[in-house]
């Protein structure tokens, strides 16, 4: 857990809808257990509900349109001017549901981290809840990882185990899997910021998470 004397590192959360993962982080932040700034809360979608609860709190809110874009690249490159022209060092995707482009990576490499509701690499991709429930898997869960140029393929830093129960539906698996989410984001993106982690091969070794 971070101490209030360290520095606090400026960071972006991309949001495309609801946004309670960035509730979460939001909120650890302002609880002193997360030692961000978080300089923009960014969706590519204008209608995303979480952009009005951070405004509401006074934390900077932007729309970046991946419409009024001709390509991916595009999209990506302008992207990561936005973020850094406000200063930006790390950026946490928080249910940001567009695949990035080594146009915006290579600006941010190693310093993009996501969370998946599935405990990878099983099940990458969407609808991720259902797919677990129609394999018969006992167990699923979710998973905090970096973000490389494959889809969820990046080095793994926290999970969590949510077990599936027989009248599962894909909405009561998902509602469950968010609780722990919402508990292990937070913490994975701090063991992180403060350099807690260090790498040995794939391995994210040091962040004290169970
Ligand atoms: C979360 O379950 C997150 O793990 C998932 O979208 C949901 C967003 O909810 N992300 C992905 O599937 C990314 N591939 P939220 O907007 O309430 O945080």
């Amino acid at each position: 857990m971070s101490d209030s004397t360290q520095a606090k590192v400026p960071i972006a959360v991309l949001i495309s809808g609801r946004g309670s993962n960035m509730v979460s982080l939001v909120e650890a932040v302002k609880a002193g257990s997360l030692a961000a700034d978080v300089r923009v809360v960014l969706s590519n979608k204008p209608t995303a509900a979480g952009l009005e609860w951070a405004a509401e709190r006074g934390v900077p809110t932007a729309i970046l349109s991946h419409k009024d874009f001709a390509s991916r690249e595009e999209f990506d490159t302008a992207l990561a001017n936005e973020l850094e022209g406000r200063g930006v060092r790390y950026v946490a995707l928080a249910g940001f549901m567009r695949v990035l482009t080594p146009a915006f990576l290579g600006r941010f490499s190693g310093r993009v981290i996501n969370i998946h509701p599935a405990l990878l690499p099983s099940f990458p991709g969407m609808n991720v809840q259902q797919k677990a429930i129609d394999y018969g898997v006992r167990h699923s869960g979710c998973t905090v990882h970096f973000v490389d140029e494959g889809v969820d393929t990046g080095a793994i830093i926290a999970q969590a185990v949510v077990p599936i129960l027989d009248d599962d539906t894909a909405d009561s698996l998902a509602a469950r899997i968010l609780e722990q989410e919402h508990r292990i984001y937070p913490l994975a993106l701090d063991a992180v910021l403060s350099g807690r982690v260090r790498m040995e091969g794939r391995r994210v070794l040091g962040t004290g998470i169970e």
